[in-house]
């Protein structure tokens, strides 16, 4: 994963460099680093931990230089020390590199390097890279870096400084993205747009296989040794700068924003009762000839690829598929017929689901995707997109993407029971009218907080727990001991509630709570049988039910309870609840709830 950025030019160097960290930490936040040239002299600093305390670190320092890069990581090799931490330096400690990848060979380099006298620092597999590069310097720093480039096997963007060649930065990529921000009199480099959008939104977006040269003022990019003409792209949004706006954290805000993001969804895309996805690309004619889908999505990504399947078999009778991005890559995919691939991804930058689009693409298939994040691989990648427009989600545990997925998934369905005359004017009247009454019912939900905290207090020391739910609520019982999991660290598994008994039901006792998703549904009376084969064993129940759902008091030793919708929409409201309760859980163990241990906004390896 990891974000890597590059300044070079007259302005306050550092302020740039740990600004545009700040905006990358999305990708990781393991530690932070910085390496900077002045006067021909290569320094570098780096913490352990989030940007902050590389800040702290840097406060009271007056550092002067015009080349610089940094780089914020999400650890792959190694713990995240200062040692393993980037840039990474040379044995001479005269060239730096920032990488965002994986080098699959780096232990093959580094014995061999090692057989030649080089001294490795850390357990890293970037510290190689910087080696080969100095092994390989002579003239020239690109020259340098495109051989170094030649034995790397994986995936690799990477920035390079070197004393050697004071006055540049040479980036090359492969697998992981690159921009390069042109400015005047200046240059940057990112992993993305937002890094460095404030100062510029003339970007090239590099491809793999370049390398480019940073000069003050100018920059030359090349593919195998040759110097190519790239278009600069001119981006049309702007920095959005997000903040917490009176919330505690930035996911609460992001669960209270959630109507917002309905309406929104709602006012995008639906005119005069008609649905219309101008981003689709892909034409009615061709839409209507589907035969089948083939979802692919990674975490709460994929959550919502379950929800769409029920949702676009259900009233569009075209099968579909949904995997886990990491599995669709390595399975033997059937070809045949008219299909197209699905990804859904809020960041767009997702690795796996990247890769799966480009595997689909290598095998004629066409790919629609729900991305967030505009301007991003997958967005750009893709034959057709529909925007989810849920605004910068900085939570690393996604909340409110998730509302707008399910949204835009189910509006998605209706166009496509239009399109495929399974759905008649009158059902989709019905059906958008129920779908523009949720943003109201998503704020009745949300004066339920207080019910919820003490619900977490109750529960906070349970050492673990178990979410069921059938048919379209299953993936929410997913969604919701996800989200508990990656929140407070208790270990969760979620349940399609008619498994229980071939296994899980194993854990039960008076100390497992077992969240129940048992609104109003068809699979209601058989989500009572379970529920009373839970209490049998003693288990403790939290129920999302219906309101006015008296009859569940029997069986519930806690219930929240959500507006009364029909059963196609109650993932959107019953994860609501759900997001709220981890939260609330995690905060009183004292976790950090924006930022978890271990994560990442976007995962950016596969
Ligand atoms: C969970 C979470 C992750 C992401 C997953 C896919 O809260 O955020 O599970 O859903 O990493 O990310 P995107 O949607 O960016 O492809």
């Amino acid at each position: 994963m990891c974000g890597i950025v590059g300044y070079i030019g007259d302005r306050d160097l550092t302020s740039i460099l740990l600004v545009g960290l700040e905006r990358l930490s999305y990708r990781g936040y393991d530690s932070a680093g910085i390496a900077v040239i002045s006067d021909g002299e290569l320094s570098c600093w780096k913490k352990p931990g989030k940007i902050h305390a590389l800040n702290e670190a840097l406060k009271n320092m007056i550092i002067q230089g015009q080349v610089g890069i940094g780089h914020t990581r999400w650890a792959t090799h190694g713990e995240p020390n200062e040692v393993n931490a980037h840039p990474q330096l040379s044995q001479s400690r005269r060239v730096a590199v920032v990488h965002n990848g994986i080098i699959e060979n780096y232990l093959e380099l580094k014995s061999k390097l090692k057989k030649e006298g080089h001294i490795f620092l850390s357990q890293t597999d970037t510290e190689i890279i910087v080696h080969l590069i100095e092994r390989y310097l002579q003239d020239d720093l690109e020259s340098a870096v495109e051989l170094a480039a030649k034995d790397l096997v994986g995936s690799l963007a990477i920035a390079v400084v070197a004393e050697a060649d004071p006055d540049k930065i040479v980036v090359y990529k492969k697998g992981s993205p690159l921009v390069i921000g042109v400015g005047k009199g200046e240059n940057y480099i990112a992993s993305d747009v937002n890094a460095i959008i404030s100062h510029t939104k003339n970007i090239i977006y590099l491809d793999d296989g370049e390398l480019a040269i940073i000069e003050k003022n100018n920059y030359t990019i090349k593919r195998n040794g040759k110097i190519i003409n790239k278009e600069i792209q001119t981006v049309k949004w702007d920095a959005v700068i997000s903040d917490k706006n009176g919330y505690e954290h930035y996911m609460l805000k992001e669960i209270y924003e959630q109507a917002i993001v309905v309406r929104k969804l709602i006012s995008k895309y639906l005119q005069n009762n008609k649905v219309h996805f101008k981003s689709l690309k892909l034409d009615k004619e061709e839409l209507a000839k589907i035969k089948r889908f083939i979802i692919q999505a990674c975490g709460t990504s994929w959550h919502s690829g379950l929800l769409g399947k029920y949702l676009i078999e259900k009233y569009t009778r075209i099968p579909t598929e949904v995997d886990i991005s990491s599995e669709f890559r390595y399975r033997d995919i059937i070809t045949e017929g008219n299909k197209i691939v699905v990804a859904i991804s809020q960041s767009g930058e997702t690795a796996d689901t990247l890769a799966c689009i480009r595997e689909a693409k290598s095998k004629f298939f066409k790919v629609l995707s729900f991305v967030n994040v505009k301007g991003s691989s997958i967005d750009r990648e893709s034959d057709g997109v529909i925007y989810t427009h849920s605004g910068p989600e900085i939570g690393v545990a996604s909340t409110k993407n998730y509302v707008a997925q399910l949204v835009s998934l189910y509006l998605f369905m209706v166009h496509l029971g239009i399109l495929k005359w399974t759905l008649d004017e009158e059902k989709v009247d019905v059906m958008l009218n129920n779908l523009r009454r949720l943003p109201e019912q998503i704020d009745k939900i949300l004066q339920q907080t207080d019910h919820i905290k003490k619900i977490a207090k109750k529960y906070a020391k349970s050492k673990e727990f178990i979410f069921v739910g059938r048919g379209v609520n299953y993936p929410t019982a997913l969604e919701g001991a996800l989200k508990l999991k990656e929140l407070s660290y208790i270990h969760a598994a979620g349940y399609p509630a008619g498994e229980l008994k071939h296994g899980p039901i194993a854990l039960i006792d008076e100390n497992l709570p077992v969240v129940c998703i048992a609104p109003q549904s068809e699979t209601y009376d058989k989500m009572i049988s379970n529920i009373q084969e839970i209490r049998a064993r003693k288990g403790k129940t939290i129920v999302i039910a219906t309101e006015g759902d008296e009859n569940i008091k029997e069986y519930a030793d806690d219930i929240l309870y959500i507006p009364l919708c029909p059963e196609d929409l109650t993932p959107i409201l019953a994860v609501i609840p759900l997001q709220l309760l981890a939260y609330y859980i995690a905060l009183e163990l004292n976790c950090d709830v924006d930022q978890p241990r271990n994560l990442a906004k976007s995962v950016t390896v596969e």
